[in-house]
Order: structure tokens, then sequence, then C-alpha cells
């Protein structure tokens, strides 16, 4: 992951994304955010992290040049293990018009009455497309209990962090 050679080099027409972890699962490396979203940005593609490791608490890609951040809430957002969840945070900013790349995006759903989402929604987009299509066709919604308990952990994040990380 540290080579960006190798991620400009893996760049294949039907690319859609660049994908990685802010502080790899089990390694422990820590990412080149900002040089990987330069590779990708290059070449009209989104960097996705998964900040499930660093947390929000900790880093904070979008100051770093990622475009959309997952988080495995299970984890420290959660904080208790009562819980199974993920969450897809957009910054908003990539360009899916401009890309080339996202037909899916710049041409008519049929399955959403002929939407273009990009021409409707710009830079919401990705985001209300993974709410009106994926989430409708593959159910993964959290359960009103399981995020009670996700934003009751959530309140203690900070705190728990700063134990983690031995400051205090
Ligand atoms: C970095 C990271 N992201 C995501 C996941 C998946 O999370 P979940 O179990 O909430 O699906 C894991 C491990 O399970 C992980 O270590």
């Amino acid at each position: 992951p540290d080579d960006l050679d190798a991620w400009r080099a893996a760049v294949r027409p039907e690319t859609r994304a660049f994908y990685g972890e802010t502080i790899g699962n089990p390694r422990g490396d820590v990412f080149d955010t900002e040089g990987v979203a330069a590779v990708a940005h290059e070449a009209g593609i989104p960097l996705i992290i998964d900040n499930t490791l660093a947390t929000p608490y900790l880093y904070r890609p979008f100051e770093h040049g990622a475009d959309i951040v997952v988080h495995s809430a299970t984890k420290f957002i959660g904080g208790h293990g009562t819980s199974i969840g993920g969450i897809i945070v957009d910054s908003g900013r990539f360009d899916y018009g401009a890309s080339g790349r996202f037909a899916n995006f710049t041409t008519p759903d049929p399955s959403y009455h002929g939407l273009v989402y990009w021409d409707a929604l710009g830079h919401g987009s990705y985001i209300a497309k993974a709410r009106v299509q994926l989430l409708r066709d593959l159910g993964p919604a959290v359960a009103p209990l399981n995020s009670f308990l996700f934003l009751q952990g959530l309140e203690t994040l900070s705190l728990r962090m700063e134990r983690h990380s031995g400051w205090s």
C-alpha cells in the first residue's frame, strides 16, 4: 500500500474506487491517504478509507484527501460490543460527472423512474444512491435499538480513545 506507482499501475478501465484502511488490520501499518488520494484523483477515481481503527477522534481522512469514509461501528464507535453495524460518510467532494467512469451516475436508472443521479443531485449523488437504490434493494438498515446503543456508545468515544492511546 505504500507504493504509489503500484496504485498507478493497477488502474484499469473498470476501476471504480481505491480502498484502504488508515491503520491496517492486522499489520497495523499506516496508510498514505494523501499520496494515494493524489494518484486516485489523477485517474478520476474516488478514494474510500476504512477509518475503523483510528476512529474520527484520532484521524479525519477528509482533511487528507479521502472522498468517502467507512467505519465498522461494531468496534470503537459502539464501544461496548452490543451491536453490529457500519457507517458510510460521504465528503460530497468527488465529481462523478467529470470522472467519466460512472455511467451509473450519469445515465438514467430504470429502477428509479429514469433518474440521472448526477444531473438531479450533483455532489449528493453518491450517498443518495446508497440510500434510495442499494439500501432499498439490499435492506441493510440498522435496527432502532442498535442505533440507540451505537449513539450511547459514541458519547464516550473521546474518553475511551484517550485511554486506549495512553494519554490519561
Ligand atoms: C478495519 C475493519 N473494518 C471493517 C471490519 C468489519 O466490521 P464488521 O464486523 O462491523 O462488519 C473489520 C473487522 O471486522 C475491520 O477490522
